[in-house]
């Protein structure tokens, strides 16, 4: 049975760097482990061809499909479209529809990337963290939300946080299930000192911990202290799970230690359906590099390691995804660098150039 993918390339280099995950499909097909690849426009290119950045066509071959491979979206000309019809848009839309609500964004700093890094290279080396952030939930989405009007004229911003313990549960499930295939520790990071949904999140997440998932080694840690542990230490942690708006902060933060935006790969999940299969998105944590489109020179490797995230996430084909990862580790090893990621005494290569060493490794 074929695993089906709908491709989604987008703007700028997401076709550059979309194609290099085709030959890899290409390369498994020739070994029997073939994929049906489906293809279609989101964002810039999908206004030009719909007018809209998300047809109603794609979104219903992405739901049917269930896993999503996306390249990057935006570019300057769209940037004076109504809200509505931004680039931007048509990926917040198959996040929502696609009920993608854990984010998986991994830290990780190959090994001869470690000078690279914006820290001093021994806290850095090896890292390998996964940041687990709540997708669908939290301040971006509670209401009441909005600005209004005082009597004395002035005005009053209003966004509200608010989390479930289903929607705890559910999240720290997925982190917990994460551990237990990796360093089998779970960082829960929350403001329970201060706030009401942190002390929901701490007792959600104790809960579920020992009824479930007692092998797992379980912490807990306040959001400003795991933003300076993140900088300090990274490398104490395995799986961090927490809210919408920690979980932007700490991932962005986590991926300044790794120093690079091309190496780094992202996963949205959603809730497994009726025969254990969740929807699945998966896309390089990098945008559309308009400075760069075009020229062939994009760094593919953050798509590559998203391919293998799905490899892994979606179609259980761990081996295969470690076999990717592993590639890539040994092109770098050999010194083969795109411009973004350039050192002294190293091999200079363009995109398809590196997509043909991690085939060949
Ligand atoms: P960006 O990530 O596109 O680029 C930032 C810098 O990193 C640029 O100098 C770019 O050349 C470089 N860069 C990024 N990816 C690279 C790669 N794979 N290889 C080599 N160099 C790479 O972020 P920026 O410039 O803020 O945004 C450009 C456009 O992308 C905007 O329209 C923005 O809205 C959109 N964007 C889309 C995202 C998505 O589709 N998920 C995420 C972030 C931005
Ligand atoms: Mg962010």
């Amino acid at each position: 049975e074929l695993g089906r993918i709908l491709f989604l390339p987008g703007d700028g280099i997401g076709p550059e760097v979309m194609e290099e995950v085709r030959r890899v499909i290409g390369w498994l097909d020739r070994r029997q482990m073939g994929f049906e690849v489906h293809e279609d426009s989101v964002g810039g290119a999908a206004y030009e061809k719909y007018g809209t950045p998300l047809a109603d066509d794609t979104l219903a071959k992405a739901l049917e499909i269930g896993t999503v491979m996306f390249g990057a979206v935006g570019a300057a000309q769209y940037d004076t479209l109504p809200f509505h019809l931004k680039p931007e848009q048509g990926l917040l839309r198959l996040r929502k529809e696609l009920g993608l609500f854990a984010n998986l964004r991994p830290a990780m700093v190959f090994p001869a990337l470690a000078e690279a890094s914006t820290l001093k290279t021994e806290l850095v080396e090896g890292l390998d963290i996964m940041i687990l952030r709540e997708l669908t939930g939290g301040v971006y989405f509670g209401e009441p939300r909005g600005i209004e009007e005082l009597p004395d004229g002035q005005k009053r911003g209003i966004d509200t946080q608010v989390y479930t313990t289903f929607e705890i549960e559910r999240i720290a499930r997925v982190g917990f299930e994460l551990a237990r295939k990796r360093g089998n520790k779970v960082t829960s990071v929350e403001k329970a000192n201060v706030m009401h949904t942190g002390i929901l999140w701490r007792e959600t997440v104790k809960r579920l911990h020992e009824a479930e998932y007692q092998d797992v080694e379980l912490s807990h840690m306040y959001a400003d202290n795991c933003a300076m542990q993140l900088i300090r230490a990274p490398k104490q942690f395995d799986v961090i799970v927490t809210d919408n708006l920690f979980g932007d902060l700490l991932s962005d933060a986590a991926a300044m230690a790794t120093g690079s935006l091309g190496m780094l790969p992202s996963a949205a999940l959603g809730a497994p359906d009726a025969d254990g299969r969740r929807k699945g998105m998966y896309e390089p944590v990098h945008g559309s590099a308009p400075d760069i489109a075009g020229q062939g020179i994009a760094n593919p490797l953050a798509t590559l390691l998203s391919f293998a995230m799905m490899l892994r996430y979606s179609f259980d084909l761990d081996e295969e995804a470690d076999r990717l990862d592993a590639a890539i580790g040994r092109v770098l090893d050999k010194g083969l660098r795109t411009g973004d990621i350039m050192q002294p005494g190293m091999t200079k290569v363009s995109t398809s150039e590196m997509g043909t060493a991690v085939l060949k490794e």
